[in-house]
């Protein structure tokens, strides 16, 4: 942990300011020691370089369903599957930070200067990138994926935290964006997670809040994929990951198949990419679906002004060949929508 990431973190529980007790550093960085909160909630543990700002480790009690312990187990078995190196998604990293660019409305040098928060950030891969482009990133996650992201994602501007969205552990009124792709209908209330972060954006007009979400699906997704859902949700992950490497090359040949037939559009994927991606389609414990009117009503709600949904095509000029890119990622963001919240009204 470096040193500077406490102008950035706060309690989870009561939101006071930390201070950090080390026992074990190296190279000017916090491996191992506490967080302690300054209001006296307790410690909070770092380990291996990652502060672990889960309310429950400084002996709060909190409802099971708050703790989401079988979320953190699910998706931190997901991400020991990646291999850092790989595509995520089935999107190289080049090509991600361009299509995060392109959702936030902001170029490669916005990024310079700026505080963002990558809520969710799983394997840290698009985390890291911001940050080496010049932004300061603090890159949360619920799972044991922050150790592996903290060990093979490093940035001088990056800093890795384990916490849950429904405490985030940041301070209030610092942050520029909020970046969130994929992650709050995983978590067991949607909207709770998209108005807790609220608070650590920055009171000014040129903050940008961006989540992609799922979007409803047909009544024949209801009638067959949703009850295998059901069904594999409640599979031990000891079982569910091998089951998920054996069957990606069927999975891969038959996506490749469907697209060379026109009845889908679906970019090529290597059979490790997805292996995760097929774990991360059956293991969640939550899943919400949810309409952008519905998602644009809790930002309206929030005081942002200008709430947009992400198209995700570009036309005119080529762009240096953006609308590709978007092309490719639409085989991705296909069940979603992306939506930007920008323009929050002062004092709110
Ligand atoms: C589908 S992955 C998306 C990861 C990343 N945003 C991306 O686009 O590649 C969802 C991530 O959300 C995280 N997550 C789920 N519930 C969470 C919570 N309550 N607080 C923080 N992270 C959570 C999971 O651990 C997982 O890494
Ligand atoms: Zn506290």
């Amino acid at each position: 942990m470096k040193h500077d990431a406490l102008n950035l973190l706060a309690c989870p529980h009561c939101g006071a300011d930390l201070q950090a007790v080390a026992t074990e550093v190296a190279e000017n960085e916090i491996l191992s020691g506490q967080l302690r909160c300054m209001s006296g909630c307790g410690g909070y543990p770092i380990e291996q370089g990652v502060p672990r700002l889960l309310p429950e480790l400084a002996s709060r009690t909190q409802s099971v369903g708050e703790c989401q312990e079988q979320a953190r187990r699910s998706f931190g078995a997901q991400w020991e599957m990646y291999e850092y190196g790989n595509t995520t998604w089935g999107i190289t990293v080049d090509d991600r930070i361009r299509v995060a660019l392109h959702e936030l409305r902001w170029t490669e040098s916005d990024l310079a200067g700026k505080v963002i928060v990558d809520a969710g950030c799983g394997n840290g891969v698009l985390s890291k990138a911001l940050a080496d482009r010049g932004a300061t990133v603090v890159a949360l996650d619920l799972s044991e994926s922050v150790f592996r992201a903290e060990k093979y994602c490093r940035s001088p501007g990056l800093h890795f935290v384990q916490g849950n969205l429904f405490f985030p552990p940041l301070k209030a009124n610092v942050f520029a964006a909020i970046y969130s792709c994929g992650v709050f209908h995983h978590t067991p209330d949607t909207r709770r997670s998209f108005d807790a972060l609220v608070p650590a954006l920055k009171q000014d007009d040129v903050v940008r809040y961006f989540v992609w979400l799922y979007s409803k699906r047909s009544w024949l997704f209801n009638v067959t994929v949703e009850p295998l859902m059901r069904l594999t949700r409640r599979t031990p992950s000891w079982l569910l990951v091998p089951a998920c490497q054996v069957l990606s090359p069927l999975v891969e040949a038959s996506s490749r198949l469907l697209t060379v037939l026109g009845l889908v559009q679906y970019a090529p994927r290597n059979l490790r990419d997805r292996a995760v991606q097929l774990h991360d389609l059956l293991s969640p414990p939550f899943v919400w679906y949810h309409s952008f009117e519905e998602a644009r009503h809790w930002a309206v709600q929030q005081g942002f002004r200008s709430v947009m949904r992400t198209p995700y095509h570009v036309s005119g000029d080529d762009l240096n060949g953006l609308d590709k890119v978007l092309h490719k990622y639409r085989t991705v963001c296909r069940p979603g929508f992306g939506m930007l919240c920008r323009d929050r009204e002062a004092g709110r």
